[in-house]
């Protein structure tokens, strides 16, 4: 079959080098892709924001099979487009409908849905420019630290943390009043501070089953000891040793199933990935965030522990029989080792010439913000986050091992990565 997958990170390479692995697949596309995936199948310069335009490739390539990385287009209803038209509504989309999507595309939607659900969360409260006031007054009852969420997208960016009362009125006023995040800042959800340690679980749905995939640990602070600003994430670690079984037996019974039934009971088909992201509290799991995708860089240390064959886990979820598979893992540790731009996650530049990677041996490398130079035939750096360096090995400071050799035989100028992936675990 012939595939089209939409997006341009490093999960994006991760899942195009997964699928180009699988007998079922006869044609891979890419929109956009970066350097990487051009290795894997053909890139396309498509807008993710053009439904018309992703309409005509999949008519004019014959495509039978449409996933979808990145969240926006899911938010944006691309999945929902597909159904509404006579000539492509035929086309399998892997990724949520809008409604579904709101999940990671309104936090306060999520957070009424968790409370629906009795699904454990931060005690919150949504406000907008009309209840300022109120959101003020909810803001005194709480304690340090405060936690403020625009409600929409804001590219990982919508969350503050504020460590006293008057920074988080000061918040909050520029949030409503200002429009610090756009139409995003339009509501705002304030909630408890949760103290624990975070780890990412995922699931794929094909709107009646599931299955559970490999957890993994995001490290998305750019600097040393999780300090300084938040990144898309710096690298991650699969499995997460602290999510034993009698912890993801209460992430299933208490977050998973009634998500699931939640969702079935609402009427919502949800077919694609959904990514809880997960705090450990004492010994009990608590909903941070719902996305509907799966995680970056968590992908780059999930899909090489698969061992299943993704397209035919992608027909299943299209065909609604993942009750009929299962999911085989390789119980090795992954570590993915996040190379990015100097300056990132602020003001950096692009167009770095890459060399080295021919020297990696032992780890696979997963090009995020990197293009093609076509005249010239190699990888010039194209964002923040540039590629990452995946190893697998027994222990996780052997994966880790093979990853930081790697990384260091890569290089562009001002590369610059965290030297402590997994040192909380
Ligand atoms: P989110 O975009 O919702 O994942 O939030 C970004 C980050 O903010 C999370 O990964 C957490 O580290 C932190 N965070 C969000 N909500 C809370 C909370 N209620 N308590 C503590 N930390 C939080
Ligand atoms: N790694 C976190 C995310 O993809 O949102």
């Amino acid at each position: 079959m012939n595939i089209l997958l939409l997006g341009s990170g490093g999960r994006e390479h991760a899942l195009a080098w997964k699928l180009s692995q699988s007998p079922l697949l006869t044609k891979l596309y890419i929109a956009p892709g970066n350097a990487g995936t051009s290795k894997t199948g053909t890139n396309l310069e498509l807008d993710l924001t053009d439904f018309h335009s992703i309409r005509d490739a999949v008519i004019a390539l014959n495509i039978n099979m449409v996933i979808v990385g990145p969240e926006d287009p899911l938010v944006n209803g691309i999945h929902d487009f597909f159904l509404a038209d006579q000539d492509i509504r035929h086309v399998p989309v892997i990724g949520p409908v809008k409604k579904a999507a709101m999940l990671e595309g309104s936090k306060d939607f999520a957070k009424q849905f968790m409370n629906r659900n009795g699904i454990p969360t931060a005690r919150h409260q949504t406000f907008d420019i009309t209840s300022l006031d109120k959101g003020i007054e909810f803001l005194h009852t709480l304690s340090a630290p405060y936690v403020l969420k625009a409600d929409g997208l804001a590219s990982g960016k919508g969350v503050i943390i504020c460590k006293d009362l008057g920074e988080a009125v000061k918040e909050l006023r520029h949030m409503l009043e200002d429009s610090s995040f756009g139409a995003a800042s339009q509501q705002v959800v304030i909630e408890e501070f949760l103290s624990g340690i975070e780890l990412s679980v995922f699931i794929l749905a094909d709107g009646k089953n599931y299955l559970l995939l490999p957890e993994a640990k995001d490290y998305k602070k750019i600097g040393e000891g999780d300090t300084g600003p938040n990144t898309g994430g710096m690298g991650s670690i699969s499995p997460v040793p602290f999510a034993d079984d009698i912890f993801m037996e209460k992430v299933k019974q208490q977050i998973i199933l009634p998500t699931m039934s939640g969702l079935l009971a609402e009427g919502i088909e949800y077919k694609g990935f959904i990514f809880f992201g997960l705090i450990k509290v004492g010994e009990d799991p608590y909903v941070i965030e719902y996305n509907c995708r799966l995680g970056d860089p968590e992908t780059e240390s999930l899909i090489p522990r698969l061992r299943n064959d993704l397209v035919q886990l992608f027909k299943a979820v299209a065909n609604q029989s993942l009750d009929t598979e299962t999911i085989s893992v390789d119980p090795q540790f992954a570590a993915s080792v996040m190379l990015v731009s100097n300056g990132y996650p602020e003001a950096y530049e692009k167009g770095k010439v890459i060399a080295g990677e021919e020297k990696v041996n032992d780890s696979l490398v997963f090009h995020a913000g990197t293009k093609l130079n076509s005249e010239k035939g190699h990888a010039v750096s194209n964002g923040g986050r540039v590629m990452a360096v995946t190893s697998m090995g027994l222990t996780m400071q052997e994966a880790l091992g093979k990853s930081y050799k790697n990384a260091a035989q890569i290089n562009f100028e001002g590369k610059h990565f965290r030297t402590d992936i997994g040192f909380d675990l």
